[in-house]
């Protein structure tokens, strides 16, 4: 476990520190960290942003994300948000203007010495996907990536690309002043516990390993689905499409750390090593299968609860006619040895009944059903690896129900985090910015990854672009989506499951 003493003292500079990401996550997580006593003593955050604000009314607005955003803020002490907002700093910079950031170069060479802080810098790209480029072209422009005084890390949020071709080019213009190393491409997924704890979960314990593999599992189900709708971010969505927004990145990341092989050391590089092969193994779905292995939906608007859910043509920012997805359900493959031929089933969607994200683990049946016909319930054994809500793990199996007879009936056995004492699940982000503070990049997407999630999804994406007979079907809001998502199974009693909040 880390102790501030461990991290090196350093600036944290936020581009685009007043929108949405900085107010919600980046901030709480921030003030997070203090509270746990994990930043260093010296430490400053400066926000940037075209707003003209002083250090007064910046440090007002920090106050009021962290109080409104914070997770637990009631029971904050307000002398520790006082005394943390001594290290909130703020300057007017304008991304696409270049000279400003010879006024932000001014600002922290100003700040670093009257406060006697090295030049460690890490700048986090909290900014409009189109704007990456020229900010970091506007740091090299003055030398902001030099690490003569200080290692400098540059974090990248999603989406990293907007395609195979546009991330490699992405890729070589941020490579010409940042080498790979300094590059951290965020994926939060990856930084929420209970993904991380997969791999925990397949690689101490010794008996899931066994049967971790196509000989005992029927289908792996991967599901993240959301109550909310797109919200106030219609015009970013609406660009961008289930299909990029969750499973390029979030959902396909997940994939990889369910499927990848043990690596030999745990180190960044070898969990990467092999998190990438899954990726890179992933058999490509062609135009041609587009239609069999993938179900594209859109919501509707739908009375609940006595009251009407605008479907996503309504939303703001969204074109009338959007032939956008806020639904996918595909199937994909792992063509490995140990996955060959194990469907993997990845579903996520917008205005669904629940927010809950999971893996579902579907096992074979056993190879002679003894007890078939009086089985309650489903006959194969299943393991459930909860990731939101009620993060835990869960196996699912059958016990005789006790009487006469042999009655079965599937029962649960479950471990939630929740029910270990003092167990406080960091926030992902918290977890996020403290590595790329320490340099350890074990949890952030590397530049072969983001590739490979790509060159899996971009056929897809054509393919819904030139082939019309591929429908978009809609959906009824609060419902599980499309019912042709259940099309997408071989057997035709499988279904989905239908998770509960
Ligand atoms: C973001 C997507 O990356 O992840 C959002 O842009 C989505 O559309 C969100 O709502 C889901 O994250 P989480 O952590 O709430 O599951």
């Amino acid at each position: 476990m880390f102790s501030k003493k461990d991290i090196e003292e350093q600036i944290l500079v936020i581009f685009g520190s007043n929108g949405d990401l900085s107010k919600r996550k980046l901030l709480p997580a921030i003030f997070q960290l203090y509270l746990n006593n994990l930043l260093p003593e010296k430490f400053i955050v400066i926000g940037t942003g075209s707003k003209d604000k002083n250090e007064i009314t910046n440090r007002e607005d920090v106050k009021s994300a962290i109080l409104e955003f914070s997770p637990n803020s009631k029971h904050f002490d307000s002398k520790k948000i006082e005394n943390f907002l001594n290290c909130v700093y703020y300057q007017r910079v304008h991304n696409q203007t270049e000279t400003d950031f010879e006024g932000l170069k001014n600002y922290i060479n100003t700040l670093s010495a009257n406060l006697n802080i090295a030049r460690n810098i890490i700048y986090y790209f909290s900014i409009p996907p189109f704007l990456y480029e020229v900010v970091a072209n506007h740091l090299v422009r003055y030398g902001l990536n030099r690490e003569e005084d200080g290692w400098k890390r540059i974090i990248v949020e999603k989406p990293f690309g907007y395609s195979y071709a546009t991330a490699v080019e992405l890729d070589q213009k941020l490579h010409t002043g940042f080498h790979e190393d300094q590059i951290y491409r965020i994926d939060h997924y990856l930084g929420k516990e209970t993904v991380q704890n997969i791999m925990v979960t397949r690689f101490y314990n010794g008996f899931f390993e066994p049967i971790w593999n196509r000989k005992y599992v029927d289908r792996v189900e991967i599901t993240a689905a959301e109550k909310i709708g797109v919200g106030d971010r219609g015009g970013y969505y609406d660009t961008s499409g289930a299909m990029r927004d969750m499973i390029q990145n979030h959902l396909l990341q997940v994939l990889a750390v369910v499927a990848m092989e043990p690596p030999a050391i745990f180190d960044s590089n070898s969990i990467r090593n092999e998190t990438v092969k899954v990726l890179q193994a992933l058999r490509p779905i062609t135009a041609e299968n587009a239609s069999k292995q993938v179900v594209r939906g859109q919501y509707v608007a739908t009375q609940v609860d006595g009251q009407m859910c605008p479907g996503y043509r309504e939303e703001r920012g969204v074109d009338p006619n959007s032939k956008t997805e806020t639904f996918v359900a595909l199937k994909a493959f792992v063509d490995n040895w140990r996955w060959g031929d194990v469907p993997f089933y990845i579903r996520t969607g917008k205005r669904l009944p629940v927010r809950v994200t999971e893996v579902v683990i579907h096992l074979k049946h056993a190879p002679h059903q003894l007890f078939k016909q009086l089985c309650l319930t489903h006959p194969n054994n299943m393991i459930i690896l909860r990731i939101h809500p009620d993060a835990g793990i869960a196996i699912d199996f059958g016990m005789k129900i006790p009487g006469a007879g042999y009655k079965v009936q599937n029962v649960n056995m479950a471990f939630k985090y929740a029910d270990l004492t003092d167990a406080k699940i960091p926030e992902a982000y918290e977890r996020l910015l403290l590595d790329c503070m320490t340099g350890d990049s074990t949890l952030y997407a590397r530049a072969d990854a983001v590739r490979a999630s790509w060159k899996f999804v971009d056929p897809i994406i054509q393919a819904w672009k030139e082939k019309q007979d591929i429908p978009l079907c809609f959906y009824k809001c609060n419902s599980w989506g499309p019912l042709e998502a259940n099309n997408l199974f071989d057997e035709p009693y499988t279904k989905w499951c239908e998770p509960e909040e």
